[in-house]
């Protein structure tokens, strides 16, 4: 019998959380730009989530192994900026090998740090990304990460969060069926639609 066990993450956190992340968005997740910036660039970008004060992880627990995750972030218009900063102060050494795939996307990288300011949607809160390890997928534990995370959100005082979706038709079904609604698109990278959900937190 499989016991799910939703786990807010806190300051303290296991080491290898990061990269349990990282990997289940890189080999899930493949149309994000992120991934395309390669998995030791996801490793670093999660580093910096777990330890930014704005952002809200779930994890889920199955019998004790990582069964996957769920990520807001409650200030993303400045997120761009404080990771920068993050790269600087704490990935001194890896940063000049980190910037290697940022330049050769460079104009894909640029749309990705001004994106807040184009999107010209006043909801601070998003959706950064969430994944779920295969086997435990259609059985609603995605729908319940969700719900874990707005009950802290409104907690927090957040009244509404959105998403940006890429690439997967399917993908907007399960936005959908938790309660989010088409505000618009957006044309974040050159050819590439991304919809835009919004979801008041009631
Ligand atoms: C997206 C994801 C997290 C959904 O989690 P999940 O646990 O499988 O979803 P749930 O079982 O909670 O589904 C909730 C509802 O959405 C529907 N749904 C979920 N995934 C769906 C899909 N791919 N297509 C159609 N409907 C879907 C379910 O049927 C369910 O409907 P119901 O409430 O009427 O029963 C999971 O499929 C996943 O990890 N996908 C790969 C990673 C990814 O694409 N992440 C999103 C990008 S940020």
């Amino acid at each position: 019998m499989e016991k799910f066990e939703f786990i807010i993450v806190g300051k303290k956190y296991d080491i290898n959380l990061a990269k349990n992340i990282a990997l289940l968005h890189y080999n899930n997740i493949k149309y994000s730009f992120m991934s395309s910036l390669g998995l030791n660039f996801l490793k670093v970008f999660y580093k910096f989530i777990l330890s930014d004060p704005f952002s809200i992880t779930i994890i889920v627990k199955v019998n004790e192994d990582f069964g996957g995750y769920v990520v807001f972030n409650k200030n993303v218009s400045t997120i761009n900026k404080r990771f920068l900063f993050y790269l600087i102060r704490k990935e001194f050494l890896s940063f000049p090998q980190l910037l290697i795939p940022l330049l050769r996307n460079i104009m894909e990288s640029l749309n990705s740090f001004f994106y807040p300011k184009k999107l010209k949607i006043n909801v601070e809160c998003e959706l950064i990304s969430i994944a779920l390890v295969n086997k435990y997928r259609n059985m609603g534990v995605g729908k319940k990460l969700v719900e874990v995370g707005e009950n802290i959100l409104k907690e927090l005082g957040v009244k509404k969060y959105k998403v940006l979706v890429y690439g997967d038709e399917e993908l907007y079904k399960f936005y959908r069926k938790i309660g989010m609604q088409k505000m618009g698109t957006i044309e974040l990278h050159k050819g590439k639609i991304s919809t835009i959900y919004i979801k008041e937190i009631k």
